[in-house]
């Protein structure tokens, strides 16, 4: 898999992602970042990318000649034409069933706007995906983009070690994930579960999976529409809403 990322921030993106998991994925050449200074394509002497909105208004719009230069350098490097990303408030919310789908794609191009937005010619030559991370304003589509590329990366085969697998996370069933407990097994007065020291496979599995039912019914009961649920599981959450 290969990122693009059209950026007016080259720095913020490459340093954000060599650190931690993504890093070490990108030094094992797992996947590939190939992050692009649209300015470098300004054809002004000052290196303008940007300049006044037609009809007034508030804010810089960054012009569409040096995004679509950018855009034609990246797509030499291309066999096929990927998908472009361009993030925006405007966009469908990112989800994981997103992420899922992207991460089949062998290239993607990010598009990162700032100032007021980008001249919209441009983004309907080449955007073929409008995606939001949620419904706030941020002040570029960096971060956006690097937690996109965080979540697709993660699902590479390889970025993840065996300890770090994504199996049993958040959302791989539409499940919240289970509680979390390490030494010491008594902290400010509070022991671990029982049934995690028990040894116990098949009883710590059981209690993992309803302690996920419970933490989604309590935080995110919007997401329990849209799980996979066993009879068993709907018979458990009937017993927790009666109690
Ligand atoms: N650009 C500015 N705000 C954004 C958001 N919430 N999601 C994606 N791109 C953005």
């Amino acid at each position: 898999m290969r990122f693009h990322v059209m950026t007016l921030f080259p720095d913020m993106v490459s340093q954000g992602l060599a650190a931690s998991i993504t890093g070490r994925a990108l030094e094992k050449q797992i996947f590939d970042l190939n992050v692009v200074n649209i300015r470098d394509y300004s054809l002004d002497k000052h290196r303008h990318v940007d300049d006044y909105p037609y009809g007034g208004g508030a804010g810089m719009v960054m012009q569409p000649g040096p995004v679509y230069d950018c855009y034609a350098d990246i797509l030499k490097s291309c066999k096929r034409q990927p998908r472009v990303i361009y993030m925006t408030p405007q966009g469908t919310v990112f989800s994981q069933k997103i992420a899922e789908e992207l991460s089949k794609e062998e290239e993607l191009i990010f598009l990162c706007g700032h100032y007021e937005g980008v001249d919209d010619r441009v983004l309907d030559e080449i955007v073929t995906d409008y995606l939001s991370i949620g419904d706030y304003v941020l002040t570029g589509g960096e971060l956006p983009a690097m937690v996109m590329i965080d979540s697709i990366s993660r699902l590479i085969p390889g970025v993840l070690n065996n300890k770090e697998s994504a199996e049993y996370e958040s959302f791989q069933d539409g499940l919240l994930e289970y509680p979390q407990y390490t030494r010491p097994e008594v902290y400010h007065g509070k022991s671990v579960p029982e049934v995690l020291l028990s040894g116990h496979h098949a009883n710590i599995e059981k209690w993992r999976h309803e302690q996920s039912l419970k933490r989604t019914w309590e935080r995110r009961p919007d997401l329990l529409s849209k799980a996979d649920l066993t009879d068993q599981d709907k018979k458990y959450l009937e017993g927790l809403k009666k109690s």
